[in-house]
């Protein structure tokens, strides 16, 4: 093996850009290909096949007696306490202990505060030179949000920041080696479980937050275990604060690329959740996920052997044309519109709710204060490095 083979190998399917996407020069231009030519198919670079038709991914996503989510086993081979990791019926059992405490009321209750935040965030703009989507509303939002469901104090908030970055950097290629980026995570991660342990003895006396929420949450008498409740928290980081980031930033792509959009928004705001989504299909935050073969297979032709690696692309599958009138099209009051951008199955996002009112409040907010908000057209964003994950580095607008 040479040192690229080996680079490969360590890291997982989902961090290697598919060679088609260099070749095509777009994720979503390869996606269209694959469906026409080898909608099921093996990739050697990546160790890993590729499933692009809508009812292919639907299949792999929720059919958990064939394709297991535990695609990577711990250190010491043992089952990962990561709640997205987890089959049926562990699965089920931990799911429904954090649904008690992550319930749609509390989600709710945030509104205000989310309102709150975003407008805080926007008085720091000076609107004569405009702002960056990205690093001045889309990014900070979601990581003041999570870290105030957590109970991370305001004054540790800089230090929870810098781990939370670590734990959602993609390997680049550029700076350093993949074994390197992964001591950095790890490093994160260990300095983060300290913090949470700090915060959980806090919560011996409960408060109105989260991490009291999951302490009390029982179900059939079982509460979780403290590995779990950490693993949790850092899954609540890892899942939830890029792909929001994400989600806001390519709604106001979708939203400025076409004069004339924003505006209509402006005049019909009761169009916003119908867009919201349409971008959640159009511009999916998580393009892909990654299962594994739990025994020999036949999907869409082709025989997946046991313990073989699929990527499911949800991206391709939301544009498929099958599923789809003109798929390829970003149509603002899209109706219905069953994405599968959150998932699908019984690892559906425990976030969706969260998410989209971040997103919504986000957006009204940005609607009312900068009703002709505008990009540059024809500027060029860079997209993020990762092949799994679609947003961009940086979103300058204008007012
Ligand atoms: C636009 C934003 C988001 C997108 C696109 C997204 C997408 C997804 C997807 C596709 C899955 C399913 C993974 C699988 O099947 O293996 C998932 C699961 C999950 N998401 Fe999200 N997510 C978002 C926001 C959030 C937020 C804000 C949170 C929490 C703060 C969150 C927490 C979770 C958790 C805990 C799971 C695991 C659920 C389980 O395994 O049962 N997500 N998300």
């Amino acid at each position: 093996m040479d040192s690229k083979d080996q680079a490969s190998a360590m890291l997982s399917p989902n961090m290697i850009v598919p060679r088609g996407v260099k070749e095509t020069g777009s994720i979503f231009e390869w996606y269209s290909q694959m469906r026409g030519q080898a909608p099921v198919h093996y990739d050697e670079e990546r160790r890993s096949w590729d499933v692009f038709l809508y009812d292919d991914v639907h299949r792999v996503m929720s059919d958990y007696k064939s394709f297991s989510s535990q695609t990577r086993r711990g250190m010491s081979g043992q089952d990962s306490d990561m709640l997205l990791m987890m089959d049926p019926p562990k699965h089920k059992k931990y799911r429904s202990i954090v649904n008690k405490a992550f319930t749609p009321k509390a989600v709710e209750a945030m509104g205000p505060r989310i309102a709150e935040i975003t407008h805080k965030l926007l008085d720091r703009v000076d609107s004569d030179a405009g702002m960056d989507i990205i690093r001045d509303l889309s990014f900070p939002l979601p990581m003041i949000v999570i870290a105030e469901l957590l109970g991370v104090r305001e004054e540790d908030r800089e230090l929870f920041k810098g781990w939370s970055d670590t734990l959602v950097e993609g390997f680049s290629g550029m700076e350093e080696t993949p074994q390197q980026l992964a001591a950095r995570k790890n490093q994160a991660s260990r300095e983060l479980y300290g913090y949470f342990m700090k915060v959980i003895e806090r919560r011996q006396e409960p408060q109105q937050d989260l991490v009291s929420a999951l302490l009390t949450a029982e179900v059939e008498g079982e509460k979780l275990d403290l590995p779990h409740l950490l693993s949790f928290c850092l899954l609540l980081l890892v899942a939830g604060n890029e792909t929001t980031t994400n989600l806001i930033g390519n709604t106001i792509i979708c939203l400025t690329e076409e004069p004339g959009r924003w505006r209509q928004l402006v005049d019909n705001p009761g169009l916003l959740d119908q867009a919201i989504e349409e971008s959640l299909r159009y511009r999916s935050p998580i393009q892909g996920m990654v299962r594994k073969a739990i025994a020999d297979v036949e999907l869409g032709g082709q025989m997946i052997r046991k313990d073989q690696l699929i990527t499911a692309w949800m991206g391709s599958a939301n544009r498929d044309e099958y599923k789809f009138e003109q798929a390829g099209q970003f149509r603002i009051d899209r109706h219905p519109n069953p994405h599968m951008a959150f998932g699908m199955g019984v690892h559906f996002c425990l976030g969706a709710p969260l998410a989209r009112l971040e997103a919504r409040t986000a957006l009204n907010v940005l609607l009312d204060r900068f009703p002709n908000l505008y990009t540059q057209q024809g500027q060029s964003l860079r997209l993020l490095p990762s092949p799994m994950v679609y947003g961009v580095q940086q979103l300058p607008v204008r007012f």
